[in-house]
């Protein structure tokens, strides 16, 4: 296409063209106001093509020179805003290219030399993926410290441990919240192998046949820090399936958000009252006066579903395309930045709405979540939690397990109708549950000593919660 042709795109396409796009179809098929997004990865890839046509001898070290000063000049009109964005020249690259042109003449008519708008586009969005996919891993690292921040400082603090919501055996909090950091731990390793994937070049494949030029994809591949070459033509501009797999691996991030969002919804409400979050992240009631409502942690859960939609709407999206480049493929970037800018937020209030912030005052992080100790104790104390505790008691003298389990039903049963726990019934009330119960049995039916008892690796044993600990520390090194 003629410059020509870019500065009249209000007129018809080409010489090929009766008539000019109407204003809706414009609107309709255009994508500039949503990917001029990708304008500096546009810039970063054309530098890195012409670089490479001028070493093959395509263009010449002049148009090269004017190339790089046309894009100089436009990345600096686009950060200060002056560049004017134009509708009528369809999307980023267009915009772009036409604007090169104006600058510097025939070398900005050089620049689409062996190459299309479809590896063109598909090399953007890899490196703009790129890029972000390495800050969300840096943050998801981050959230992984905040959590063992927490965990470091809540190792004896005992919790109920829940399946079903039922009560089930006492958990140290530091334990419950190291599950999550396994959690964003895979996520971090998901990230990191759909970055490999995102991280291989189009361009060089043309429009769908590769080109008649002597191109050297591989340099151009080194020059923008990929890790290699596409290497199929009609797959390397049709594939988004880099896309969906970010996309996958966002939404199990939000997943994973969304539970510990609706742990810390319950752990603050009044009946279990065991965690406080800072007021920054709560609003109060237009109507009850006394209502501090955990929002940031509800709409993270809402926003949950908004990531999975879009992961929905990508694979679809691709569903029924035949090779090679189709229109449809332009409808994969507001799925994908809507996913990137919601991950990165949602991620970035985590990591301060529990680890806090650094105080410069003092150097120490303040205002994250806030544990109440008593409150988590007291709720292990309900629901006779050591029940199975007593059960491995009697299995250490000499009892089948499930003789144990019937044996502790009835004596659960006899607690309830006290009102008491298991250990609150005197010596002899147990023994007539089991004659080889002794005085010794007082040590499991604690709370303290049913978590010392589970000392199996990944258990919660404070020696083992310790030493996952240690673990992540060094894994994580200082975030
Ligand atoms: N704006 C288009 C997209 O996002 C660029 C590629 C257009 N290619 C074409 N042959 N019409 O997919």
């Amino acid at each position: 296409m003629s410059s020509n042709q870019l500065d009249k795109k209000s007129e018809a396409w080409s010489a090929l063209f009766s008539e000019p796009m109407s204003e809706l179809v414009q609107r309709y098929t255009a994508s500039v106001f949503f990917d001029k997004r990708l304008a500096a990865a546009d810039i970063q890839g054309s530098l890195a093509h012409a670089d490479m046509l001028a070493a093959q001898g395509i263009i010449s070290g002049d148009d090269l020179a004017a190339i790089q000063r046309g894009m100089a000049q436009i990345s600096a009109e686009i950060e200060s805003g002056a560049f004017d964005w134009q509708l009528a020249l369809e999307d980023v690259h267009l915009n772009i290219e036409a604007r090169l042109t104006q600058l510097v003449g025939d070398a900005g008519k050089r620049l689409h030399t062996g190459r299309s708008r479809n590896d063109q586009v598909a090399t953007d969005i890899r490196l703009w993926l790129r890029g972000e996919i390495d800050l969300i891993t840096e943050l998801l690292r981050e959230l992984q410290g905040a959590l063992v921040d927490v965990a470091e400082k809540n190792v004896d603090v005992i919790l109920p441990g829940f399946t079903h919501l039922q009560v089930a055996q006492p958990v140290s909090f530091a334990h419950h919240l190291l599950a999550y950091v396994e959690m964003f731990a895979r996520d971090e390793s998901r990230m990191n192998d759909v970055r490999r994937r995102v991280n291989q070049l189009p361009l060089g494949s043309a429009a769908l046949a590769g080109t008649t030029y002597p191109l050297d994809r591989e340099r151009v591949a080194k020059t923008l820090g990929m890790e290699g070459v596409c290497q199929n033509s009609l797959d390397a501009v049709s594939d988004r399936d880099f896309a969906i797999e970010f996309a996958a691996a966002a939404s199990l991030v939000m997943v994973h958000i969304s539970r510990l969002s609706e742990e810390l919804i319950l752990w603050m409400s009044q009946n279990f009252g065991f965690i406080k979050i800072a007021d920054r992240f709560t609003t109060g009631s237009s109507i009850m006066p006394q209502k501090k409502n955990p929002d940031v942690p509800e709409l993270a859960r809402g926003k949950t579903g908004r990531v999975v939609g879009s992961l929905v709407g990508l694979i679809t999206l691709m569903k029924g395309q035949p090779l090679a480049y189709n229109k449809d493929n332009q409808e994969d970037k507001e799925p994908l930045f809507d996913t990137v800018d919601t991950l990165r937020d949602t991620l970035r209030i985590f990591v301060e709405m529990i680890g806090g912030q650094v105080n410069p005052q003092t150097g120490a992080k303040e205002g994250g979540i806030t544990v109440n100790a008593q409150a988590m104790e007291a709720a292990a104390q309900k629901g006779y939690a050591t029940a199975t505790d007593l059960a491995d008691y009697l299995v250490k003298k000499g009892l089948p397990f499930r003789d144990a389990h019937e044996t502790v039903a009835h004596a659960v049963k006899a607690a309830q109708s006290h009102s008491c726990d298991l250990s609150e019934l005197p010596l002899k009330v147990l023994q007539e549950f089991h004659p080889a119960i002794e005085k010794d049995v007082f040590d499991c039916l604690s709370l303290r000593g049913s978590l010392n008892a589970r000392h199996t690796l990944g258990g919660t044993a404070p020696a083992q919660v310790k030493a996952q600990m240690a673990r992540h520390r060094a894994r994580l090194g200082g975030t």
